[in-house]
């Protein structure tokens, strides 16, 4: 499966794709094409070094618009000439264009360091989310990857995994034990999905053929305390 990969900043979960696919040995997908919302960002470095296409958005350079008129055509036009099968949106800040947004329904995901519903929406994003989390004094946060919708943050959810919280962490901490689940979780529900184990049922809900929980390889990854069985 073709993939396409759009980021905004140090494209970490990127480079957890790049690993499993382009340089490592799952045959099920490749990163073919990454875009930046901006110029300079370690996302397009990564990209370079594992030599796949690198774009940066038309509008980049604009700090007003949230969505640029640019960006449509030419989100349509990159995504269209590289034959991407599946969007990933891998710590993309900018809002996806509605248009682009219908165009991949149910080819479109993205990674969000929360259990959604909880602590999504616009503004929820990077050390606002971990500092929301702890403010609220939860005791489990974790990973969502879902199918993007018009809605931040709303489309129907293809997995998640659990992340403890604490009684010593802040934010930081917190987000580098969620960030550790997301390398796993993302490369992972990518390959499920050109493995084609994941639907997107006429009812809205995201149906496994074999759940995600009795993946053997799943037992070890979440952090302290946190092995589920293989069944
Ligand atoms: C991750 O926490 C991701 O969930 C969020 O933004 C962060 C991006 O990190 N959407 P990176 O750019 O992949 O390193």
């Amino acid at each position: 499966m073709r993939i396409g990969v759009l980021a905004s900043g140090s494209g970490s979960n990127l480079q957890a794709l790049l690993d499993r696919f382009n340089l490592g040995a799952d045959p099920a997908a490749r990163v073919v094409l990454v875009i930046g919302s901006r110029p300079g960002i370690r996302s397009l470095e990564r990209a370079a070094a594992a030599t796949v296409r690198a774009e940066v958005l038309p509008s980049a350079l604009d700090p007003a618009g949230q969505v640029a008129e640019e960006d449509e055509p030419f989100l349509r036009r990159c995504l269209a000439e590289t034959e991407v099968e599946l969007v990933v949106l891998a710590g993309y800040l900018r809002l996806v264009p509605a248009a682009v947004v219908r165009e991949y329904w149910g080819r479109m995901i993205n990674i969000h360091p929360a259990l959604l519903p909880s602590f999504g929406g616009q503004g929820m994003y990077g050390r606002r989310v971990h500092e929301a989390v702890l403010a609220r004094g939860c005791k489990v946060t974790g990973v969502t990857i879902h199918f993007v919708s018009e809605e931040y943050d709303r489309g129907p959810v293809v997995a998640q995994w659990p992340v403890p919280v604490l009684e010593e962490d802040d934010a930081s901490s917190l987000a580098g034990r969620v960030l550790e689940v997301e390398h796993r979780l993302l490369p992972a529900v990518v390959s499920a999905i050109a493995r084609r184990r994941v639907a997107l049922a006429p009812d809205g809900r995201v149906r496994w053929t074999g759940s995600l929980f009795r993946t053997e390889r799943f037992a070890a990854v979440p952090g302290e305390g946190w092995t589920i069985e293989p069944e």
